[in-house]
């Protein structure tokens, strides 16, 4: 087992990309802190682990309030005896409109959840990190953070702060033994994007055609990349952003077959 006698907090895993890299980490021996806004989706992913015989807690907490961050890293200390391993995977979409459509409000809502929250959440687990010279920080990104994409112009930026805040905290707190990584998937099959494609602001089907491996991500595949990160395996990997998006970012081809 990659992960034996390790604590993961891994935000946001009540559901998605979270959920599967806790199923998978627990499956891997690690003791997981199962952390979501949403309590009941937590308390669910943390019986499942339970089930699969892993030992687990559920907290509720909001990434983006301080108070919320210091309360849940307060708990997984306690509880569980550390932080060996966190996973800044809370996040929530744009909005999908055009830029001169788009509302203040959004913008702020969307930087403060996935930038903010990634910021709060590595600076109090790093607090523990740092004092015990280990620790393993893992931040969800989105291909949307690397290139440009129309009508994501709070998305974007807020994933591309995150992958500049990778690298920050990688080269401040690698004299601590101290890995800071970040993946960038690419599109996954989760309910995050769920309301962008009822509504017709996500085409699904341009997007399954424009990925050259012809579908969109399961969950697994980017709980697997992150194992792979957060383990020993990658102990000489920090300050990257790993793409998983089945070859989105490399394709450059619209004429030919
Ligand atoms: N699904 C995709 O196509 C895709 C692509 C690229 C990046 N991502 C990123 O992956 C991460 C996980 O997304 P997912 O696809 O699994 O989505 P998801 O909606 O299934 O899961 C996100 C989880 O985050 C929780 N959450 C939302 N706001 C929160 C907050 N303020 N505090 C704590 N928890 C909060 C939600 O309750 C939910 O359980 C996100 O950061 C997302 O931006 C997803």
């Amino acid at each position: 087992m990659k992960l034996s006698g390790k604590v993961a907090l891994i935000t946001g895993s009540g559901s998605g990309i979270g959920k599967a890299a806790a199923l998978l980490f627990a499956k891997e021996g690690a003791s997981i802190a199962v952390s979501d806004i949403n309590l009941s989706s937590a308390e669910q992913a943390t019986e499942a682990i339970k089930q699969l015989g892993g030992r687990a807690i559920a907290i509720r907490a909001d990434v983006s309030d301080a108070g919320d961050v210091d309360m849940m890293v307060d708990k997984v200390i306690k509880e569980l005896g550390g932080i060996h391993i966190l996973v800044n995977n809370a996040g929530i979409p744009g909005e999908n409109l055009p830029t001169i459509e788009s509302s203040v409000e959004h913008w702020d809502k969307v930087v403060r959840v996935n930038l903010r929250g990634t910021y709060l959440c590595s600076r109090r687990s790093g607090q523990w990190m740092v004092s015990n010279k280990a620790g393993k920080v893992l931040n969800i990104a989105s291909i949307v953070g690397l290139a440009g994409f129309v009508a994501r112009a709070s998305y974007g930026p807020a994933k591309a702060g995150i992958v500049n805040l990778t690298q920050t905290l990688a080269v401040e707190w690698a004299k601590y033994n101290i890995n800071v990584n970040c993946i960038a998937p690419g599109f996954v099959m989760t309910p995050l994007d769920g309301d962008l494609i009822r509504s017709g602001r996500l085409n699904l089907e341009l997007i399954e055609k424009r990925i050259p491996l012809g579908h969109r991500a399961q969950p697994d595949d980017i709980a697997k990349a992150a194992l792979f990160l957060v383990s020993d395996d990658a102990r000489y990997i920090t300050g990257v952003t790993l793409p998983v998006d089945g070859g989105w970012l490399a394709y450059g081809d619209v004429c030919a077959k």
